[in-house]
């Protein structure tokens, strides 16, 4: 797959903030296979996972999301993390290694102790109370110039910035296995006003499907 000539077909459009969602799932509608998320991947995923972070200002993921992978490459565009729990290792490469620092997403009810640990190491944002407000905390991203933004998951944080109506486009890689089992859905949250999409296109290699979605007009 040739993901330089694959990556004009997703230049960002002109209106800003834009937000773009970018997933992997089954066949079937889950997001991992045996609580694994790269199995459902393949290398041509993993290549244009990483170019679409070089076309976005910030790179938005919930707080599981991040412990699960444990890494983020210091090249890649600014990272944006999700966090009520704040439980996160602030001493760690993700913070101490990133060329600029990450920005943490919190709300109120962050511990007093871990909030302060978080400012020391990074740009902190809170928004709302008990839990963030997902609107308010992506519009204030946009306020500090990170118009460009790419949320790579998870379900959870995805179905809010969904409910807020920031869902402004969904690249979702359709991976062809069936798995059925508990994975969750792409988007894990409650029910939302039916958002209906349009395809801006649809890319095949090998048995991969890449499609690109983005909030219908009018
Ligand atoms: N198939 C795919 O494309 C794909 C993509 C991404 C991830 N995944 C998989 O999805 C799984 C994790 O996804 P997930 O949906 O369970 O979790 P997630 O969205 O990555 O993170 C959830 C966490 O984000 C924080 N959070 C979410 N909403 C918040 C709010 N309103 N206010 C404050 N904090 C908030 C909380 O962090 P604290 O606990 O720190 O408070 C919460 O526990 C992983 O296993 C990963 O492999 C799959």
């Amino acid at each position: 797959m040739d993901v330089s000539a694959m990556l004009e077909q997703y230049a960002y459009p002109e209106t800003t903030p834009w937000l773009r969602a970018n997933m992997i799932a089954s066949l079937d509608g889950g997001i991992q296979y045996q609580g694994s998320t790269s199995a459902l991947g393949y290398a041509g995923d993993w290549a244009l996972m990483q170019r679409l972070r070089t076309l976005a200002d910030v790179v938005i993921m919930g707080a599981t999301t991040v412990r699960e992978y444990g890494t983020y490459p210091a090249e890649a565009s600014k990272l944006a993390i999700v966090s009520r729990s704040l439980r996160l290792d602030f001493d760690g490469p993700l913070f101490t290694e990133a060329p600029s620092p990450p920005v943490v997403i919190t709300c109120g009810a962050a511990p007093a102790e871990r909030l302060r640990e978080a400012e020391k190491r990074a740009e902190v944002i809170v928004c709302g109370g008990d839990s963030t407000d997902m609107g308010m905390a992506l519009q204030r991203l946009a306020d500090k110039g990170y118009q460009r933004q790419l949320c790579e998951g998870g379900p959870v944080v995805l179905a809010q910035i969904a409910a807020a109506g920031w869902l402004h486009e969904l690249c979702l890689t359709l991976s062809p296995v069936i798995t059925a089992g508990d994975a969750a859905r792409v988007l894990d949250g409650p029910v939302i006003d039916m958002q209906r999409m349009e395809l801006c296109h649809a890319i095949q290699d090998e048995n991969y499907l890449f499609l690109r979605y983005r909030m219908a007009q009018g």
